[in-house]
């Protein structure tokens, strides 16, 4: 998966031959769509499922010029929404046991498949689960922009996702487990997804019967997820390999007990990401709240965090790696400079990078990687700190000023 990366880092030298100018009005639709004949189900209605909101719901509308955007619980690079959720639901009272798909924008649950004695569990290779969250990707929303740099967002987002879903979790006390190991090319199969969407990962939620669904009656209605397709030949290839990945190592929902995080459903209803910032300092007690339970949790999963501290109070500006100073000095022109000159990555208090070494999985870093930035969005909603994560960075110069080898995956910038 490695070289997927090589070949998309931003270079000096490649991002004069970028894309300059960018047709919104050809922007692929954003959500998907089954016809208006399936049945439909408002999650307002269901207490047990009220939760599921948290997923993606709409949190604010914004105006550029005459156009009305939708903005949602999760962020998404460039605002294009190339995740979809699938659930399937199973012992529920007064709700129909089913394989459903997510509507964001009206909280919808469309059933696409009613269950008998068959399930999503038999590509999962386990017992009866109470719910099953699937995270997917139609990469041409974000290919259209990105182009094959499109395979970090669409794991970045897929990160931001998983860690929506972790995050609504947690704020209603509700155990789970992470699942990256799953039959993924058969389920794409049975999905009907046609090569344009794939299955990323999952969380399952246990219901205590040790019964074990079949394979799917039958393959499920192919609903093509935006108005239209261009085909990505680099992207079909990732994904090629990503169906045949094997996660040896698992991320354990355990490792994650230990997070501390306060006010959680009024930090989804206020998360956003800030563009741009007014050069105040934040505390070193802010800092520490916003990062104490981050890096440990990171080091547990072979993510290597370094950062750029440019102005928090009582602590020396410059280069650290976890919390340890290993270049001091002011760093504000580069940060801005490596964050693919945009200001927000000078202008913070301080810029997070997100980096992995070659030996760790890949997929896993990545993915978590943006979750821990989720979470750390989330910490500062609810402390009035403004963040944002910022996909569009010098690979290789990044990797200079740190002093690493390793693939830097995500940068974040915070502050006020
Ligand atoms: C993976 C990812 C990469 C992003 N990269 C950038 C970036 O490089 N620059 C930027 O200004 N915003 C970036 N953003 C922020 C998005 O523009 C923002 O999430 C989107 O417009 C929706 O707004 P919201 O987060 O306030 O809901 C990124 C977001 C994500 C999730």
């Amino acid at each position: 998966m490695q070289q997927f990366h090589k070949k998309t880092d931003i270079t000096f030298k490649n991002s004069f031959e970028q894309t300059q100018f960018i047709d919104w009005r050809t922007q692929p639709r954003s959500y998907k769509l089954y016809p208006n004949f399936f049945r439909r189900y408002n999650i307002n209605e269901y207490e047990e499922l009220k939760f599921i909101k948290n997923f993606g719901k709409i949190t604010t509308t914004k105006k550029y010029g005459k156009e009305e955007v939708s903005l949602r619980a999760n962020p998404s690079a460039g605002g294009l929404y190339p995740c979809e959720i699938y659930i399937q639901i199973r012992g529920i009272k007064g709700f129909l046991s089913g394989i459903y798909h997510y509507e964001p924008l009206n909280n919808n649950l469309t059933l696409i498949h009613e269950l008998s004695n068959d399930g999503l569990e038999y590509y999962f290779d386990t017992d009866s689960k109470k719910f099953i969250f699937l995270i997917s990707n139609v990469y041409f929303r974000s290919s259209w922009k990105y182009e094959n740099r499109a395979n970090r967002y669409l794991l970045l987002d897929t990160g931001h996702q998983l860690a929506s879903i972790f995050t609504s979790l947690k704020a209603e006390n509700i155990k789970f487990e992470f699942e990256f190991n799953f039959d993924k090319k058969n389920l794409n199969k049975e999905f009907g997804f046609d090569s344009q969407e794939f299955f990323q990962c999952a969380i399952l939620i246990d219901n205590e019967k040790d019964t074990k669904p079949k394979q799917l009656r039958e393959p499920l209605i192919s609903v093509a997820p935006s108005d239209y397709f261009i085909k990505n030949k680099f992207l079909e290839e990732f994904i090629q390999k990503l169906e045949n990945e094997k996660f040896e190592e698992q991320i354990k929902a355990s490792i994650f007990e230990e997070l501390k995080m306060k006010n959680i459903q009024n930090s989804i209803d206020k998360r956003r990401s800030i563009r741009g910032f007014k050069k105040e300092s934040i505390s070193k007690e802010e800092f520490d709240e916003i990062t104490k339970d981050i890096f440990s949790i990171a080091s547990k999963i072979n993510i290597d965090l370094y950062f750029i501290n440019n102005n928090i109070k009582s602590m020396k500006q410059g280069i650290y790696k976890n919390v340890t100073l290993i270049q001091e000095g002011d760093f504000k022109a580069i940060g801005t400079k490596l964050a693919f000159n945009q200001r927000l990555g000078g202008d913070s208090c301080f810029t997070l990078f997100f980096t992995a070494n070659e030996k760790s999985n890949y997929i896993i870093s990545y993915i978590f990687s943006a979750f821990l930035a989720h979470i750390i969005n989330l910490k500062c909603a609810n402390l009035n700190i403004g963040c944002t994560g910022i996909g569009a960075y010098f690979d290789e110069e990044s990797k200079k000023i740190l002093n690493t080898t390793n693939n830097i995956l995500y940068l974040q910038a915070i502050g006020k």
